[in-house]
């Protein structure tokens, strides 16, 4: 059994004021989800009292991206510790939109889950293929390397600490949501190749989140398919009723 997660990428939006509101909004409309991992990722500053609003709620915190090291002459960046200090639980890691703006590639996305899990956080790792690249038949090829970059020198038990974002990149911010077939074909292609590199137990035990255009009228037939464990959200995430709409996908 894999306990499904629905978790919010605010992306650059939202002061303080504005994140602690509408998680104070959001808390009493997801209080009775139940079997769900509900989890929001504001922006760094917001992250330390959006924790505070959080406590005693059922819903958890992820930060939105980190380094690898720990400390040091690193100007501008947060370590893995720092965000598990703020309050953090999950971390978002390899989002496309910082490998397309930010230069995230497969091996620094290995160094920051390696960085996130020896922390105890748990690390949300986001893989994606382009319309150019569906299009020319490269989407189960880019997936897969994407993942054996991404993953290279995990254990089975690492893999275990781990949640898997699978977000065509086309269908991001875009309204065009991939049909609940072709998300659940790359989900099982996610699957098998996980089970290859790792073995079949961890591979069936891992949670694969489907990202890009869920609303709240697309939800359930996404979460219907036997391999799509989650979404990850990104517009729909911002506002506290179509989130919890979402995250009540099962009500
Ligand atoms: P979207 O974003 O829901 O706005 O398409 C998803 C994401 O980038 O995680």
């Amino acid at each position: 059994m894999r306990t499904p997660v629905i978790a919010g990428n605010w992306k650059l939006f939202k002061t303080i004021a504005e994140a602690t509101g509408m998680v104070n909004e959001l808390k009493p409309l997801v209080a009775n989800a139940s079997g769900v991992e509900i989890v929001v990722a504001p922006v760094f500053t917001a992250l330390s009292r959006v924790s505070e609003a959080l406590s005693g709620s059922n819903v958890r915190l992820a930060a939105q991206d980190c380094y690898w090291e720990e400390e040091g002459a690193y100007t501008g960046e947060v370590a893995p510790k720092l965000l598990a200090d703020a309050g953090c639980s999950h971390v978002i890691i390899g989002h496309s939109e910082r490998r397309q703006y930010f230069g995230e590639t497969d091996a620094t996305v290995n160094k920051k889950g390696k960085a996130a899990l020896a922390a105890g956080l748990t690390a949300i790792v986001c893989v994606g293929e382009t319309l150019a690249e569906r299009e020319a038949d490269k989407t189960f090829s880019v997936i897969e390397t994407q993942l054996k970059g991404g993953l290279t020198g995990f254990s089975s038990d690492m893999l275990a600490h781990s949640i898997i974002a699978y977000e065509p990149v086309w269908a991001i911010g875009t309204g065009k949501t991939a049909s609940d077939q072709q998300a659940q074909d790359v989900h099982v292609f996610i699957r098998s190749l996980l089970a290859q590199m790792f073995d079949q137990a961890t591979a069936n035990a891992i949670r694969i989140l489907y990202g890009g255009s869920v609303k709240p009228d697309n939800v359930k037939g996404l979460m219907s398919q036997p391999d799509i464990d989650g979404a990850l959200v990104g517009g729909a995430s911002l506002k506290a009723d179509s989130f919890a709409a979402i995250a009540n996908f099962a009500a």
